[in-house]
């Protein structure tokens, strides 16, 4: 296709504002699919989705549309992973692309998550064209998220697009819109070396690693040999293609194209998203701008509830990976927990979808530790190092600065709910920043430590504001706090998975908090318990589980003998979900119910 005739673009939307559904209808539209392919389609890429983990991998679809003009466009629709976690990835989806369409759903108006995404693409030069989608509901007030759009994000709103992606009306002005208002691709001389950005890569089943690119300049063709900048890899390319939505192969793929490649690539591990790609024996001279290397920034520890299933996890979690290089872990041996994984991700939802997919697809039952975030510690050897778990801690007489990640966090609510989040803001060690009311709402930006926002920040936050409030962060880097690190012993034992890091201020409180939580969640035993949090050996508080007096059975015999049975299978049933800590035994919920910070 001439370059003027393509348009690369991408759709900003918060979740549940209609993204999907948009994307369908132009596909529809555009006819790339009947109605029955449409149908199947729509189920397929369901599944892969599934397969990949939801929302982690960027999507295109190329799309031929006729416009008003006669002519007939190219259209890549890059369609982005929806959540914060993710933010890298979308800014390398955004940057191959020149424009963005920003749905936002009418009757609800302009979310958290959207602010951040159209920022980004801000950053990234793109036209932005607004859709308000949903005005066929009547709770629809197109004139108030109008306002919103221009007074929050600072966009002229004048000529937003108006459509329904359920009924279908207006979606005919969104294709005319992307065509007349969205640019093509800039520059790009296909004689050129080859420069192609590496937007991002799945694993297939049975093409190996696919690797979705945006060539900028020279040509990428099949049979040459490419070179992937900074990883070094050398591979020669087996198939080039395009999206429509099903991979179709082509010869080629020119400057200003959106499509595929496959090359024998093993893992996706092996492919580093915002890599540049070039030519081996006649490379680029200059790689692409924004890349950058993708750390986990939030750890836990995963161990099997049987120590049985530990290969099984140690497969599933290889199948995991596959598919997703940005989740990584080591072996750890836990003294509580016995054999398992310290696990790292990119942000919390990443943790969960895991962790579920862990359980629900491969069956298994798993005890999570508290998750924690990455701690960076001067030594006073001068050497600097990287604390990813508590337990881990060395010797505080070793250490000259701890410092703790720090997140710019901003979060978008309807005002009626501003004093609780302030107040929850506040509890977190948060300084507020900035706070600003629009139409009703207020948005307000808070720095905040990572580590009091990874355990339950966000669901505190949805139940204060009944699920109105919507938030979004970026990471700002860290900083010297005075922390400590909080053990908690039971039965004079200390046990590591229950370790971490507190702010020194808080640590007495949190310590007696966890020792009251525990009392109540660790049964009673034959022999008095003593727990106990102590601050670098020092212990600060104490609670005592007293013995149990009789056996349980004890009350039934001479009885009846029915009775007796059910009460020792309920005691067996409850065993299955306890840990052995020395003598004494701890059930799973007690792990995560003594973190949480109510
Ligand atoms: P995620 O995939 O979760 O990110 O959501 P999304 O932004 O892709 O939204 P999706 O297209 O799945 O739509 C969310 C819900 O809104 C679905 O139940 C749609 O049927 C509904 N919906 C989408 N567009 C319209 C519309 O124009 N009018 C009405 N009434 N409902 C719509």
């Amino acid at each position: 296709t001439p370059r003027d005739k393509i348009r690369n673009f991408s759709i900003i939307a918060h979740i549940d504002h209609g993204k999907s559904t948009l994307a369908d209808r132009l596909i529809q539209a555009c006819g790339g699919l009947t109605d029955r392919e449409m149908s199947e389609q729509v189920l397929d890429s369901m599944d892969i989705e599934k397969e990949r983990g939801i929302t982690i991998k960027a999507q295109t679809v190329r799309l031929s549309y006729t416009a008003s003009d006669g002519e007939t466009y190219t259209l890549n629709l890059m369609d982005t992973p929806g959540h914060v976690d993710f933010a890298y990835e979308v800014s390398r989806c955004l940057a191959a692309c020149e424009g963005s369409l920003l749905v936002v759903d009418a009757s609800q108006g302009v979310e958290a998550q959207t602010l951040a995404n159209v920022y980004q693409a801000i950053d990234q030069n793109h036209e932005i064209v607004p859709v308000l989608n949903k005005i066929d509901l009547p709770a629809a007030d197109v004139d108030r998220v109008k306002e919103q759009i221009e007074e929050i994000i600072g966009l002229d709103a004048s000529d937003a697009v108006q459509i329904s992606a359920k009924t279908g009306l207006g979606i005919p002005d969104v294709l005319e819109a992307i065509v007349n208002r969205l640019p093509p691709p800039r520059g790009g001389d296909h004689t050129a070396p080859l420069k192609a950005a590496l937007v991002d890569a799945y694993y297939d089943p049975y093409l190996g690693v696919v690797v979705i690119v945006r060539v900028h300049e020279g040509i990428l063709k099949k049979k040459q040999t490419i070179r992937m900048m900074r990883t070094g890899g050398v591979y020669e390319i087996d198939k080039v293609g395009t999206f429509n939505p099903k991979l179709t192969e082509a010869d080629a793929l020119g400057p200003g194209e959106v499509g595929y490649f496959v090359a024998s690539i093993k893992e996706v591990g092996d492919c580093s998203i915002g890599d540049t790609i070039t030519e081996d024996k006649r490379p680029t001279d200059k790689a692409l701008p924004g890349y950058k290397d993708v750390q986990p920034v939030v750890f836990c520890g995963l161990f099997p509830m049987d120590a049985g299933d530990f290969d099984d996890l140690r497969a599933a979690m290889g199948k995991l990976r596959l598919n997703d290089a940005s989740f990584t872990w080591e072996m750890e041996t836990s003294a509580a927990l016995g054999m398992g994984f310290r696990c790292g991700f990119l942000g919390l939802l990443h943790l969960e979808i895991i962790q579920e997919r862990l359980s629900r697809e491969f069956d298994l039952d798993l005890i999570a530790t508290a998750p924690s975030v990455v701690y960076e510690m001067s030594m006073t050897d001068g050497t600097e190092i990287e604390l990813h778990n508590p337990a881990d801690m060395p010797d505080v007489v070793r250490i000259t600065e701890i410092r703790e990640p720090w997140i710019a966090a901003t979060i978008y609510t309807p005002d009626e709910y501003l004093g609780s989040i302030l107040k929850l803001c506040q509890d977190r060690r948060g300084i507020q920043i900035e706070l600003s009311y629009v139409g009703g709402r207020a948005c307000v930006k808070y720095e905040l430590p990572l580590n009091e926002v990874v355990f339950d920040f966000y669901d505190r936050l949805k139940s204060i504001s009944r699920g109105y409030a919507s938030f979004d962060y970026t990471l700002i880097g860290h900083r010297a706090e005075n922390l400590v690190k909080l053990q908690i012993l039971v039965n004079e034992e200390p046990v590591d998975a229950l370790a971490m890091l507190v702010h020194r201020d808080r640590a007495e409180s949190r310590g007696r908090q966890m020792c009251e939580r525990l009392k109540e969640l660790i049964p009673r035993q034959m022999f008095k318990i003593p727990i106990q949090a102590a601050i670098g050996g020092r212990v600060v508080a104490r609670e005592t589980i007293s013995a149990m007096r009789k056996d349980v059975t004890a009350k039934c015999y001479g009885g009846d003998a029915t009775r007796k049975r059910k009460l020792l299978d309920k005691q067996a049933a409850g065993k299955k979900r306890m840990r052995q800590f020395g003598k004494v035994e701890i059930p799973q919920e007690a792990f995560v119910a003594a973190l949480r910070m109510d």
